[in-house]
């Protein structure tokens, strides 16, 4: 297994669990060394229990040394990451080329590498020349096996997934088939194909993810204009199966490492193939996305009474999704900043990323409990929607903010608790508001009783 991040990590512990004999290469030192002595060195639940059994029954065991590899196995799985290049849409490569350059000259006989890492379509044919031209004596073939896990459930979409997909030629299809026989045998559908449909499967379904989120964050928008709320009109189309109601939770919208990247770098494969014209709406995707989180500062400035300068604001979650303490294009974090250069002074708390957060944005406050985040606060922002943070009872913060006012990030805290306890409820995407245009409720909005902040006609569409 080349590469033993949140993806390679996970795939080799899994597949010791399923029996095989896995050796995990990584070369950053700090990742082996943690590995090597049964640490994750990631937050992912249940993989440090699935690490030390792998380590403890012999299946499982890391090195850095390609050589040691190239004898270890025939098969051989690639989970390297494929981040977003400097200044540009494209996918970085480099260390997918890295690892067939380290290994193939070690190679001899028959090998199957194994694709797993995100990559533009046309990865796997360029790949198998270039593994071949560097063998001395034998055969490499490429298959492409894409990977669907999210963060926070790896170890449930590893070994019990939806489907398995795997495409290159058929009898090497069959070898990788052989390696999930236990998953397959448990009735999870296999679906082989030829290689760039392989390629393309992963980034089709991640666009078709940040698609449907920023979907559901546009219709938000019009939901606040409109003074009607996004989380009822998602329940409502989510009811028809042809929609479903997952992945339309409206809000702060997608972060993390795979959705940004993925589409810009589809978009960025696309030009090059000469059909870009078919992605322009995945730019718009990409952009909607972006404005909620300068919408979120807005909120929050508006919340303030329009002015960020000197005030206090706590930011709850700092993850770009609740179990997981991965910060890679996190909104929150997004968010975070961009009220601090408005002036206000930020203080973060995350239950798992706050090691990875001060990495990132050394010039934030971080705290170490909610408590200390809220002291003094002039708002609070739900960001990412920890447990720990949709259940706080607002009556344990009141006694210690400036001023009660709350604004729900993921539209996940239950709004009219919060506005009971005498606290300010906002939120993105609309909550119940009585408008000028619209027929009078027989009781006022309550989420908008509000006498402590200034309600302009900004606050009143929120
Ligand atoms: C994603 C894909 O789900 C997974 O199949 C692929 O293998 C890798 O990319 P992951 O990045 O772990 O997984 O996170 P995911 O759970 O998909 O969430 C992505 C982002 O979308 C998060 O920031 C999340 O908060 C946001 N999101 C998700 C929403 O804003 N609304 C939703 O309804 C769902």
């Amino acid at each position: 297994m080349f590469g033993c991040g949140y993806l390679g990590a996970t795939h080799a512990a899994c597949m010791a669990e399923l029996g095989h004999h896995v050796l995990g290469v990584e070369t950053d030192a700090h990742k082996l060394a943690a590995l090597r002595s049964g640490q994750v060195p990631f937050h992912e639940p249940g993989l440090p229990d699935l690490l030390r059994r792998g380590l403890d029954s012999g299946l499982l065991r890391f090195t850095d040394d390609y050589c040691e590899a190239a004898q270890f196995a025939d098969l051989h799985f690639i989970a390297v990451g494929t981040p977003q290049k400097k200044g540009e849409y494209a996918a970085d490569l480099s260390h997918v080329h890295s690892v067939i350059d380290r290994l193939a000259p070690h190679l001899s006989g028959r090998h199957l590498l194994i694709g797993k890492s995100t990559v533009p379509v046309g990865t796997a044919a360029d790949l198998l020349v270039r593994a071949n031209a560097q063998v001395d004596d034998g055969h490499i073939d490429v298959v492409w096996n894409p990977e669907f896990l999210r963060e926070g459930h790896a170890i449930d979409d590893t070994l019990s997934p939806d489907r398995i997909v795997v495409g290159g030629a058929a009898q090497s299809c069959e070898r990788v088939a052989e390696i999930y026989a236990p998953i397959l045998a448990a009735g999870t559908p296999l679906l082989v194909t030829d290689l760039p449909t392989a390629e393309l499967v992963k980034v089709a379904a991640n666009s078709f993810l940040a698609t449907k989120i920023s979907f559901i964050n546009a219709i938000s928008e019009v939901c606040e204009a409109a003074g009607a709320d996004v989380s009822l009109l998602a329940d409502a189309i989510g009811h028809d199966g042809r929609i479903g109601r997952r992945f339309l939770n409206a809000g702060l919208g997608f972060g993390g490492g795979c959705l940004p990247k993925d589409i810009r770098a589809f978009m960025a494969r696309a030009g090059e193939l000469g059909a870009d014209q078919a992605l322009t709406f995945l730019r718009e995707v990409d952009s909607i996305n972006m404005r909620r989180r300068t919408a979120m500062v807005e909120l929050v400035s508006t919340s303030c009474g329009g002015d960020l300068l000197g005030a206090n604001i706590a930011v709850l979650g700092a993850a770009f999704k609740p179990d997981s303490d991965d910060v890679r294009d996190s909104p929150a974090l997004n968010v975070a900043g961009q009220l601090q250069l408005r002036g206000a002074a930020v203080t973060v708390y995350d239950p798992c990323a706050m090691a990875n957060s001060r990495r990132l944005f050394p010039t934030l406050s971080y705290a170490q409990s909610v408590q200390e985040a809220c002291a003094g606060a002039d708002a609070v922002l739900v960001a990412t929607e920890w447990s720990q943070f949709v259940e706080i009872d607002p009556d344990d913060l009141s006694p210690i903010v400036r001023r009660r006012v709350v604004i729900d990030g993921r539209r996940c805290l239950p709004g009219d608790r919060w506005h009971a306890a005498g606290w300010v409820y906002r939120a993105l995407g609309g909550t119940p508001v009585r408008h000028a245009n619209t027929p009078k409720s027989p009781e006022p909005p309550h989420f908008l009783r509000d006498h402590d902040v200034r309600l302009d006609d900004h606050v009143g569409v929120v």
